[in-house]
């Protein structure tokens, strides 16, 4: 019966040792100290043993139970230890590793050139206006100066939606309109971005749809050196410091004298390039000073009154500043294009 004891001692501590986990100790402990586990059997043979025996054999049963529950006891402060460490080598966050990049979305690259252009008119004093993409004849037309059946009108192909109404074919109605809204009184002072809608045909430098940004400027003794310095903080603003402006002598109904500004080429420097078609200018837009008939016809006295405006288009600007080919790449939003202009990246 001893030697069956010690027997079993030494089997259970084997198997402790060699225990993988938590749940194989436990199952041990079950096997070896249960009640129907080998030590309990072997002790209900003791009834047999002499009354000397039997209290030495209880003893050693005590002391393998003792033991066993020991070996238990401490393999299972091992395993405990150890299973804590692997989680912690699990959860382990390595603050080395470079984070992963969040692919955010951002203003699209005409959008920008819109907005730089309108910051730097908000800093000499221009609010911004905006008016209705589908626009009325008379202001998209006759309140500039363009009657029915002006030859002038063919300038700018329409969408005419009833006989009246038309997609605007520029910005400069919102000119009539907020000229209207003064009321006979100056100053105005509005810079207007907006899409404009013409009957072209799409290729690299049109579009049956784009952006026009138009200014206006009407007060007092308003001239055209007003606008010649105004047009010329423009150009080198967007184009930098070193551009030169020059104005040729051009044709727009709602203003006299009118103008067309050319700044000098930034990619050859004036030496003659594909960009500007060697002759060292590029044009850019187009101005004036505002045609009397107009000031009358939105109630201004044009005695009193002068003043200047101007209208460009803004994806042209942007294709100039950022070395743009093709116009239709602004509307087919080919992420591959928009993220050259990404700020994030
Ligand atoms: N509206 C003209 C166009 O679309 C551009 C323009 C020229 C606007 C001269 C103006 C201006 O205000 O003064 O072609």
């Amino acid at each position: 019966m001893q030697e069956r004891l010690k027997e079993l001692q030494g089997e259970a501590l084997e198997k402790v040792s060699a225990a993988m986990d938590l749940k194989e100790l436990n199952d041990i402990r079950v096997a070896y100290l249960g009640k129907k586990g080998p030590i309990t059997e072997v002790l209900k043979g003791m009834g047999k043993l002499s009354a000397e025996e039997r209290p030495k054999m209880g003893a050693l049963a005590n002391e393998v139970r003792d033991q066993i529950t020991q070996g238990i006891t401490a393999k299972q402060v091992q395993l405990e230890e150890a299973q804590i460490q692997a989680k912690l080598a699990a959860e382990t966050i390595d603050v080395t590793l470079p984070g992963r990049p969040v692919h955010t979305g951002n203003h699209h690259s005409l959008t920008r050139v819109v907005e730089e252009i309108e910051d730097l008119f908000i800093g000499m004093g221009y609010t911004v206006a905006e008016g209705p993409e589908v626009e009325k004849d008379y202001y998209n037309f006759e309140a500039l100066n363009l009657p029915k059946g002006h030859p002038a009108r063919d300038m700018q192909d329409s969408f005419y939606i009833t006989e009246d109404i038309l997609l605007r074919t520029h910005t400069s109605p919102v000119q009539a309109r907020t000229m209207e809204k003064h009321e006979g009184k100056g100053p105005v002072k509005i810079i207007c971005p907006g899409k404009v809608f013409r009957r072209d045909n799409d290729d690299a430098t049109h579009s049956h749809q784009f952006m026009q940004i138009e200014g206006l400027v009407i007060d007092e003794n308003i001239r055209m050196t007003d606008l010649k310095g105004t047009l010329e903080v423009f150009a080198k603003k967007m184009f930098g410091e070193e551009r030169e402006i020059r104005l040729r002598p051009s044709f727009f109904p709602f203003t006299e004298p009118s103008v067309e500004m050319d700044i000098s080429c930034m990619i050859c420097s004036g030496e003659g390039c594909n960009v500007c078609k060697k002759t060292g200018w590029i044009e850019i837009l187009g101005a004036g000073m505002v045609h009397p008939n107009v000031l009358e016809m939105a109630g201004f006295d044009s005695k009193k009154y002068t003043g200047f405006a101007f209208g460009m288009g803004a994806e042209r600007i942007a294709m100039l500043k950022y070395g743009v080919d093709d116009i239709r790449h602004f509307y087919t939003n080919d992420s591959r294009f928009l993220k050259q202009f990404s700020i994030h990246e």
